[in-house]
C-alpha cells in the first residue's frame, strides 16, 4: 500500500486512531520482527497513551529467533507484553487473544465482582504500512476480510470481527506512519520491503544491506552468494562495493568490458534478502541500544 504521508495525513491518521481507541479495550501494535525499531511509529506512545497494549512482532518466520527472544525480553523489561507470529501461516497467532485476556484479566475480574458480565475483548490493530495488518486480520478472522483501509482520506463503516469466543477486532486497522528523519530507518524499511516503491535508489539500499549483513550475518551472506572475502572495513564504502561486485560476478551480472552491473546485482541481493533466502535475519538488536 502506498501512502504519501503529508502533515495533514498524519494528523488525520492520528485522529482516526484516537476515535477508534474510544471503542476498544486493547491496542495491538504491530512491529516487523526484523526491524522492531525502524518499523515503530515515532509517536505511538503518545497516540496510544494509557490504553492497554500488546506488541505483536510479525514476520517472525523471517527473523532471527534468538533476536526475537531478546526483543520479547526487552519489551517485557519495559512493561510491554509481546508475542511473535507468522501472520502468513498463522503460527502463534493464538497467543494474541490469550495474551490480551491476560493483560485485561484484572479489569475483567473487577467487572465480574461488580456483577457485570464482561463482553468480548475489543481490539484494534495498528502499525505502519506493510507490517502485516491485513494479513493478520484475515488470519485472525479465518476468512478474507475486505480491508479497504481507512487510509488517510478514505472512510468506511467499520465492523467487528469475531476472533474465537472472547475477542473482537475492528476490521479497519489504524495506519501509522514510519519515522522519516533517520535515513538508516528508511534504508531498513526498504531492505525489508516495507517501502516497496523505488523511493530510494536500489543500489543505495543494497549497499546498506551489504554493510549491515557483513557486520551481523557474514556467514549467511558468504554461503548464499558463494563469496569469501568479507569487507576489511565496514566503514570503507569501496570495500562494501567490492563485496557487491563479488556477488554480481557470482550471479553473472556483467556488462560489456566485464564490469559488474551493480543495479542488477542490487536487485538480486534485495529480492533474496526479503524472501528469506539468506536465512532468518534481524537487522536491529536490543543489544545495540
Ligand atoms: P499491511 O496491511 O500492514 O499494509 O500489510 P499486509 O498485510 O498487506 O502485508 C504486507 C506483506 O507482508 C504481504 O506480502 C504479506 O504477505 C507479508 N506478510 C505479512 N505478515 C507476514 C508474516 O508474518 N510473515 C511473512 N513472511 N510475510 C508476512 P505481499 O502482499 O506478498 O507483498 P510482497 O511479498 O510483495 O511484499
Amino acid at each position: 500500500m502506498t501512502i504519501q504521508w503529508f502533515p495533514g495525513h498524519m494528523t488525520k491518521a492520528r485522529r482516526q486512531i484516537e476515535q477508534k481507541l474510544k471503542l476498544i479495550d486493547i491496542a495491538i501494535e504491530l512491529l516487523d520482527a526484523r526491524i522492531p525499531l525502524s518499523s515503530r511509529n515515532p509517536m505511538v506512545d503518545d497516540i496510544l497513551r494509557n490504553k492497554p497494549r500488546l506488541v505483536v512482532m510479525t514476520k517472525a518466520d523471517l527473523a532471527d529467533p534468538r533476536e526475537t527472544d531478546k526483543w520479547i525480553a526487552h519489551f517485557a523489561a519495559k512493561g510491554l507484553a509481546s508475542v511473535a507470529v507468522d501472520a502468513n501461516t498463522g503460527t502463534r497467532i493464538g497467543d494474541i487473544a490469550s495474551k490480551a485476556k491476560e493483560l485485561l484479566h484484572e479489569k475483567r475480574e473487577r467487572q465480574r465482582a461488580k456483577g457485570m458480565n464482561p463482553r468480548a475483548i475489543r481490539a484494534l490493530i495498528v502499525g505502519i504500512p506493510n507490517v502485516g495488518k491485513s494479513t493478520l486480520i484475515n488470519r485472525l478472522a479465518g476468512r478474507n476480510v475486505a480491508i479497504t483501509g481507512d487510509r488517510p482520506g478514505v472512510t468506511k463503516g467499520q465492523q467487528w470481527i469475531r476472533v474465537g469466543s472472547e475477542m473482537e477486532l475492528l476490521d479497519t486497522p489504524g495506519i501509522l506512519w514510519p519515522k522519516f528523519e533517520d535515513q538508516l530507518v528508511g534504508y531498513r524499511l526498504a531492505m525489508t520491503g516495507a517501502i516497496k516503491e523505488q523511493i530510494l535508489n536500489v543500489e543505495d539500499v543494497a549497499f546498506h544491506a551489504i554493510r549491515e549483513l557483513s557486520g551481523r550475518y557474514w556467514d549467511a551472506l558468504s554461503k548464499r552468494f558463494g563469496i569469501e572475502q568479507p569487507p576489511a572495513d565496514l566503514d570503507d564504502p569501496q570495500e562494501i562495493v567490492r563485496v557487491m561486485e563479488d556477488i554480481g560476478r557470482k550471479r553473472g551480472c556483467l556488462v560489456s568490458g566485464g564490469r559488474v552491473d551493480l543495479e542488477k546485482a542490487s536487485g538480486i541481493i534485495l529480492r533474496e534478502l526479503r524472501a528469506g533466502k539468506l536465512g532468518r535475519i534481524t537487522l536491529e538488536s536490543p543489544d545495540d541500544l
